[in-house]
């Protein structure tokens, strides 16, 4: 991304943040019979504070969570504890203090309810009531998907104010795990890392995939994208899907465009997924990395002794 590209982000691209929190997490079954998978920790913090935190550093100033009954701890997250500040501000436990104020400091949280797992596309429909008049456009990030290093968001913003329209986030992934992911079919434009999107294919086989670049759970979309949820039918699994949507806007001739983010991804929403991002956390901490990488190199000479 040219830093020219960076430079034309003079004002913001949006205000509101969608988090989608309301799926039922069966790949975390047993556990999310009773814990949303979105309040599992990496290292000591729930992946919904990631996402938040990443938002408000985009400039967001406003998180809709989108919740199922059931998981109104999701939002609950984001509300102060006067009791158990008052205590640990009295024992002086001041950084534990700070931990514990952040995620209400960080941004204005709101919920809107979606009685149904209808679908992710459905799930974002349901915000369209809380909406302002003057959220043109609206991020959506997906708490199960760490996109590290954080800050893409920011260079969506950018995009959209050059091209206007909707625009999303591609990883570039090896063409024999496209199968898992929604891969877009694209474009190029004068920016190597800024590609025009001209349709999207869920989980094509290798052969057949468009392209290599696949769909991360950031998107920066246009107003318009709630009149096209309303409009699309039931898809992949009898779910109102959001690629069916953003497709139908693709067809109907608004722009949408990809980000391609050089960096990584952990799949927050499988135990495999979220271990390998608590290891990848753990290991960068001055705290307890030292300590965990001894313990697997040793871990890991056993299993290869
Ligand atoms: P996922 O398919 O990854 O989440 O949806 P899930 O349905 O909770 O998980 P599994 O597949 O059963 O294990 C991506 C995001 O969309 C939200 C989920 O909470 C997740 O953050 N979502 C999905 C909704 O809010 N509502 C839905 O109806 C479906």
């Amino acid at each position: 991304m040219s830093a020219s590209i960076r430079a034309t982000h003079r004002h913001r691209a949006f205000r509101t943040a969608v988090v989608p929190a309301a799926g039922l997490g069966t790949r975390f079954l047993p556990t999310t019979k009773t814990v949303p998978k979105e309040l599992l920790p990496v290292l000591d913090t729930p992946a919904i504070q990631y996402v938040a935190e990443e938002a408000a550093q985009a400039g967001a100033d406003r998180l809709v969570l989108v919740v199922s009954p059931g998981k109104e701890s999701v939002a609950a997250y984001f509300d102060p504890n006067p009791d158990l500040e008052a205590e640990l501000r009295g024992q002086g436990k001041d950084a534990l203090l700070a931990k514990v104020r952040r995620a209400p400091g960080l941004i204005q949280a709101q919920v809107a309810v979606q009685r149904k797992p209808l679908g992710l596309g459905h799930a974002v429909g349901c915000v369209e009531p809380l909406l302002a008049a003057d959220d043109d456009a609206v991020a959506v990030l997906l708490p199960d998907d760490l996109v590290l290093p954080t800050g893409v968001l920011t260079t969506m913003g950018a995009i959209r104010q050059r091209h206007g329209g909707s625009v999303l986030c591609a990883l570039d992934v090896p063409r024999e795990q496209i199968s898992a992911y929604g891969v877009f079919e694209i474009d190029d434009t004068d920016d190597p890392d800024v590609k025009r999107v001209c349709g999207m294919v869920e989980k094509p086989p290798p052969e057949a995939a468009p392209s290599t670049f696949a769909a991360a759970g950031r998107y920066l979309l246009e107003r318009v994208v709630f009149d096209a949820l309303r409009r699309i039918a039931p898809g992949a699994g009898g779910e109102l899907q959001l690629t069916d949507a953003i497709a139908l806007l693709i067809d109907e001739g608004h722009p949408v465009h990809v980000v391609v983010h050089r960096g990584e991804r952990h799949d927050l929403g499988t135990p495999a997924g979220l271990l390998r991002a608590s290891v990848d956390f753990a290991l960068a901490d001055p705290d307890v990395g030292p300590d965990l990488r001894k313990w697997l190199r040793n871990r890991v000479r056993r299993e290869t002794a």
